[in-house]
């Protein structure tokens, strides 16, 4: 699937998503993952959204070098992912890492070769359908101490 068609079947989930009432019920779909391996995607997570408040001061300030540096380092999510972690996330969670993973790539070059507010601005959006469409999919779920290896 192309990395747009991917973004355009992410906002049709989330946006689906959203018209649910409110609910007790989680849905999602249960990873299971040690409690230390959880804290170390989830430190990712938390310099993702860093990463995004860089990028917005950047663009408010206009400056289109600055949004390419905040960029960069959110791209390199699952080479700082060690293997053993990996092999517990479903193929589809990989690939939905990945498809961001190219979207920040070329948002970071963009950034840098065209300088376009506008065209980096609609990119942030197209990556912000990651995050959701991640999140409204998956949860982890700790295994119980005497299943971990
Ligand atoms: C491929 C899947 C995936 C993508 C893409 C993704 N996340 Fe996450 N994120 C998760 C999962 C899974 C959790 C844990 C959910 C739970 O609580 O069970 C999480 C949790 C988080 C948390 C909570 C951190 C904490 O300490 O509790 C933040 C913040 C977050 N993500 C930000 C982001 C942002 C911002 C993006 C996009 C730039 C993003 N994520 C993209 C899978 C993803």
């Amino acid at each position: 699937m192309s990395r747009r068609a991917i973004a355009i079947a992410l906002i049709c989930f989330s946006t689906s998503a959203l018209a649910l009432p409110p609910t007790a019920k989680d849905n999602r779909i249960a990873i299971q993952i040690g409690p230390s391996e959880r804290n170390q995607v989830l430190y990712e997570m938390r310099e993702f959204l860093h990463s995004l408040f860089n990028m917005h001061n950047a663009l408010a300030s206009k400056d289109m070098k600055a949004v390419a540096v905040s960029t960069k380092p959110m791209a390199g999510m699952l080479d700082r992912i060690p293997n053993n972690i990996k092999d517990k996330l479903p193929e589809e969670f990989t690939q939905m890492a990945i498809a961001m993973n190219e979207a920040l790539t070329v948002m970071a070059r963009d950034a840098e070769t065209k300088a376009d507010m506008s065209l980096t601005q609609s990119q942030m959006a197209e990556l912000m359908t990651y995050c959701s469409g991640c999140h409204d999919t998956y949860r982890f779920e700790i295994l119980p101490a005497r299943v971990r290896h």
